[in-house]
């Protein structure tokens, strides 16, 4: 064995497996190279072998020879292996990278409807004044939308209100119910009236704002389907006065200080007297709805004394009044759905 040959092989393999190493790509390619250079079938492991049966004058210098390629390979399959990973971990984090700077998704915010801005802002104001909400269906039965309201069937009346009835084939009229079943969809909120004052005793603060429905032929300022708010107050001693106060001061709160109401004379069967309400707005008279005193008749029909109870009620139509305050002139842009219309409301 040629001591200066086998020495130059190592130095050679070292070198080889340098440039290997160096060129792996990833850590199984240098795993690979490692695995050719120390395997037990590698020329290296073969020289490492015939070192025991060597001359003695040659195993000191192959040793030597052997000790620093060994030293030398795992100086460089550590810092190549080093270098691969931190390279693995830059590509990971790079992959995995969050870009702050991309401009995130809008969540849509939902807006308020006018015509329920208009009903929140109004039960707001008479909130601070005690009064509380209520709430009725809105398929009705005859009694409640008239009968208990003073208007029997016949009432000429009842012609005022162009009434859309349910047809469900007219089982519940024949049931023996004591009263009138025929069902409808409420003309107005004035049933809740009823149904407030035959579950709750008096004294009664209450508001009913809620959706009503007249067979009306659509047009402008038509449509089938409104808003009225109710409010109802039954207590001892009420007069006309606390009604128009009360008119009065929630006026000037939604419409501001110097708001005017105007009270005339009306007739309506379940309030007795009986006035409309208007408000003087942008140089002329604005129709609001309807109120007056509780007639006794109505308190019979639940069952209270009129002797005992007095009360005042008044009916808002809030599509009308929406319209004027925001400037809408077709009410049925309340009812398109038309988000060009609707995002002009906070
Ligand atoms: N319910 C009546 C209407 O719709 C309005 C009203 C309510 C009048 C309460 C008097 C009292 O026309």
């Amino acid at each position: 064995m040629n001591a200066q040959q086998v020495t130059e092989e190592i130095a050679e393999i070292a070198a080889r497996a340098e440039k290997h190493a160096d060129a792996s790509e990833t850590l199984d390619a240098l795993r690979a190279v490692q695995g050719e250079v120390f395997g037990r079938k590698s020329r290296l492991s073969e020289i490492k072998k015939s070192l025991g049966s060597a001359p003695g004058d040659v195993k000191p210098v192959l040793g030597k020879a052997i000790g620093a390629a060994n030293k030398r390979l795992n100086s460089i399959f550590a810092h190549r292996k080093a270098e691969l990973e931190e390279q693995a971990e830059t590509e990971m984090l790079e992959a995995e990278r969050v870009d702050f700077s991309l401009p995130g998704r809008r969540h849509q915010r939902g807006r308020r409807h006018p015509v329920t801005r208009v009903i929140d802002e109004f039960c707001e104001i008479f909130f601070g004044m005690g009064y509380t909400i209520a709430e009725g269906p809105e398929v009705e039965t005859d009694f409640y939308n008239f009968g208990a309201l003073n208007m029997p069937k016949n009432h000429p009346a009842r012609s005022d209100y162009d009434t859309l009835y349910v047809d469900h084939g007219g089982a519940a009229v024949d049931h023996g119910v004591a009263r009138e079943s025929e069902v409808l969809l409420r003309t107005h909120t004035s049933p809740v009236q009823i149904r407030v004052m035959e579950s709750l005793p008096p004294p009664l603060y209450i508001l009913a704002p809620g959706r009503c429905f007249r067979q009306d032929t659509v047009d402008a300022t038509h449509f089938p389907t409104f808003h009225q708010i109710e409010g109802l107050a039954v207590d001892r001693g009420l007069t006309f006065g606390d009604l128009a106060g009360t008119l009065e001061q929630f006026t000037r709160q939604f419409l501001g200080a110097s708001a005017k109401i105007r009270l005339r004379p009306d007739f309506f069967p379940f309030t007795e007297p009986s006035a409309e309400l208007a408000t003087w707005w942008e140089g002329r008279w604005l129709e609001l709805g309807g109120c007056g005193m509780v007639d006794p008749a109505v308190f019979e029909a639940v069952g209270l004394d009129p002797e005992e109870w007095q009360g005042f009620a008044f009916g808002i139509g809030v599509e009308r009044f929406a319209m004027t305050r925001y400037g809408i002139d077709d009410i049925r842009h309340f009812y398109r759905n038309d988000l060009r219309f609707l995002e002009q409301f906070l």
